[in-house]
């Protein structure tokens, strides 16, 4: 088997996929605030999916546009950061939802080979750890390239991230940069041996 190494010239591309619909979610702010203490070449652009009907399988022979919008902006990504709560220990039913429409039909999985990461935030004291295994799973299914490593589980206290993206707890700050150091050099090693589409 042969392994093609391709170059990836910068920026690198991550679509942000919030696990919550929510205005006011405290993902979309940690989001936010990852975007700000990214490298520079790293991009962060948000995949809304809040418009896609509840999938069942009879849409496969005639997928609507915004689903075939959505697995577009899939597509165009050169990562997938998926920020995320934890709805009732697991992840939240949208979310769900618009992961499957991305897997479908069958043969056309949007999610394979993608370079991403897993992080999330909650009021609750586990901060997001079950929601994560389960959408890990579901990624894993999905033939994802995960980063295993470091682990994200933020307890979101108010005003942990102000209105400008800034992280206003140091220690977590520099949690959070690691984080996402971690996660630029998990994209680009993903890259270094699959290429872009
Ligand atoms: C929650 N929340 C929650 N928190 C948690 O730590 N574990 C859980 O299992 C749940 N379950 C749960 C279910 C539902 C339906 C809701 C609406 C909420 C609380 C959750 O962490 C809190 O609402 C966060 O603010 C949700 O994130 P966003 O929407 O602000 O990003």
């Amino acid at each position: 088997m042969k392994i093609d190494i391709i170059e990836h010239e910068p920026p690198y591309r991550v679509g942000v996929i919030i696990g919550s619909l929510s205005r006011d979610s405290i993902n979309r702010r940690l989001a936010g605030a990852l975007e700000r203490l990214a490298p520079p070449e790293f991009e962060f652009f948000e995949i809304s999916y809040a418009d896609l009907p509840l999938y069942n399988r009879d849409f496969d022979a005639d997928y609507p546009q915004v689903a075939i919008d959505f697995k577009e902006a899939v597509a165009e990504a050169d990562a997938l950061l998926f920020v995320t709560p934890e709805y009732n220990r697991s992840l939240p039913g949208a979310l769900k939802n618009a992961i499957d429409w991305g897997s479908r039909p069958w043969g056309q999985n949007a999610w394979a080979n993608k370079p991403t990461g897993v992080i999330g935030a909650s009021s609750g004291a586990i901060g997001t750890a079950l929601g994560q295994q389960s959408l890990r799973g579901t990624l894993s299914f999905l033939n994802v390239r995960q980063m295993t490593s470091p682990e994200a589980y933020i307890q979101y206290r108010p005003g942990l991230v102000d209105d400008d993206g800034k992280v206003t707890v140091p220690e977590t700050e520099e949690f959070l940069r690691t984080f996402v150091m971690a996660f630029a050099e998990h994209v680009l090693r993903v890259l270094t041996v699959i290429p872009r589409p």
